[in-house]
């Protein structure tokens, strides 16, 4: 039998849709997967393909031709170590190992480090775009180290979505700079889904829009510079009957209450390390974990029985404003996501191409969007942009947006609805184009109390006063 190109251990939903899409375009692939049934699964869909499973993980190492290029897609933590210690005795250098699911980016750098006498190329790569993007097109993000990633490059960059400036994959940077990047998607990702709900909720109960009305309006923004694969699939989802009760919407039967894996939580952490302001992100996660809070937010509405509700009069003016407020949004969580990238980039040596994981996120991702081509030309223009905010065009952008921002807050605060993220969208614009901010007073709180001591506007050094 011909040496298989490619190897998978996990044929869940993601491995073999990734290898049935390698096979798709020629290349031939190998699964391993412990459970019998997945691998017949693999087989089945993969029939009039050059796609092979095996049975035991050393045979499947021996069906591959060397160096070999294997990817786990496996649950991450624990299993990833299992599977390492597993496949480590069969494997010889300048072989590549590469880890495709969603591992923490410092379990990442362990590995490596761990596997760095072998010889072994270990990569940490994002994969994004669910089901549909692994068997057409994901978008990846693989780090490690450039030597692993030549022997991929041909097969990744076939595999991946395209878009008019070529494959959704690019090597990333050092290390875990893969893993890391897709945690800031994944970060991104978080915010810009709770500000849908945001509009979605203002849409919903202060314009009163009904299903058919949300699936048009999110349509057309689709049509606009609002275009996004997340936009793109909210408008769908207003239109889906509902599976129990065919004359109702599926939407209005969904529990509000929102789950997390972990990895929005984790870009918050980073950015806090890092100090590198990312509120929208922090404020998605939370309102993830305050949705989860059902009973008590229950509990707590019935202790008002007025509604505050005032429908606002001027239903188009506030579709118009929500459209701004959105794109505002939008732009913010990228520049925030991005900036953190720049800055992990520096902190942890990872040497990432800001434009180039821009670029890769045009397609195939759950982030990608029109606005990209927009964010890529500051980056191409300025490598070493620190804050997007600081590009000129970019800047005018959105404060042409920022009024219909404001509008649309105001009407959600009239009408008791919560929006932590547009919010905090406006505070951060508000705050970062602010050359003179109240800070002073927090240094002279702390010199107060504390004697920390601080700095002046009019000369050198750090000063201490007697306050008393
Ligand atoms: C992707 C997604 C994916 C992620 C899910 C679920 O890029 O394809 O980011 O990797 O796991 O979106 O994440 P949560 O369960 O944390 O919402």
């Amino acid at each position: 039998m011909q040496k298989a190109q490619f190897g998978m251990i996990g044929l869940g939903t993601m491995g073999r849709n990734l290898v049935l899409n390698m096979a798709d375009h020629g290349f031939v692939v190998c699964g391993y997967d412990r459970n019998i049934d997945q691998q017949k699964r693999l087989l089945e869909e993969g029939k009039d393909k050059p796609v092979q499973a095996t049975a035991t993980m050393q045979q499947f190492v021996n069906s591959l031709e060397t160096p070999r290029r294997i990817m786990m897609l496996v649950p991450a933590g624990k299993i990833v170590d299992a599977v390492i210690d597993e496949i480590k005795p069969f494997l010889q250098a300048g072989d590549i190992l590469i880890d495709g699911g969603n591992s923490h980016y410092t379990d990442t750098d362990k590995r490596i480090a761990r596997l760095e006498s072998t010889g072994i190329h270990f990569t940490g790569m994002g994969v994004s775009g669910g089901e549909d993007g692994a068997r057409f097109g994901p978008s990846m993000m693989p780090g490690g180290n450039a030597d692993g990633y030549i022997e991929l490059k041909p097969i990744l960059e076939k595999i991946a979505a395209q878009t008019d400036e070529g494959a959704c994959v690019a090597f990333i940077g050092n290390g875990s700079a893969g893993h890391y990047t897709k945690m800031v998607h994944n970060g991104i990702e978080y915010a810009i889904m709770q500000l849908i709900s945001e509009v979605y909720a203002l849409l919903k109960n202060a314009a009163g829009c009904n299903n058919d009305e949300l699936h048009k309006i999110f349509t057309e923004w689709n049509n606009g510079a609002l275009q996004s694969f997340l936009v793109e699939i909210t408008a769908k989802i207003f239109l889906q009957p509902d599976n129990v009760d065919a004359s109702k919407r599926l939407i209005d039967a969904i529990l509000d209450r929102a789950a997390q894996k972990g990895t929005g939580l984790w870009t918050s952490v980073s950015a806090l390390e890092l100090h590198v302001p990312s509120a929208a992100i922090d404020e998605a996660v939370a309102a993830r974990d305050l949705s989860s809070y059902k009973k008590e937010r229950e509990i707590i509405d019935s202790y008002t029985s007025e509604t505050t509700a005032i429908n606002t009069t001027d239903k188009k003016q506030l579709i118009l404003n929500l459209h701004d407020a959105l794109y505002f949004g939008m732009a913010v969580s990228y520049i925030q996501g991005l900036h953190l990238l720049q800055t992990a980039s520096d902190a942890y040596k990872y040497e990432i191409n800001i434009a180039e994981v821009v670029r890769i996120w045009k397609g195939g991702c759950i982030i990608r969007s029109l606005m990209l081509n927009d964010i890529r030309k500051a980056y191409v223009s300025n490598s070493s942009l620190k804050n997007l905010l600081l590009d000129k065009d970019f800047y005018n952008l959105l404060e042409q947006k920022r009024n219909a921002l404001v509008n649309s807050l105001k009407t959600g605060m009239d009408n008791k609805i919560a929006m932590p993220v547009l919010s905090s969208s406006l505070n951060y614009f508000d705050m970062f184009s602010t050359g003179r901010l109240g800070s002073n007073l927090i240094q002279a709180q702390r010199d107060f109390f504390g004697a920390h001591t601080y700095e002046r506007i009019d000369k050198e050094g750090n000063f201490h006063t007697d306050w008393n």
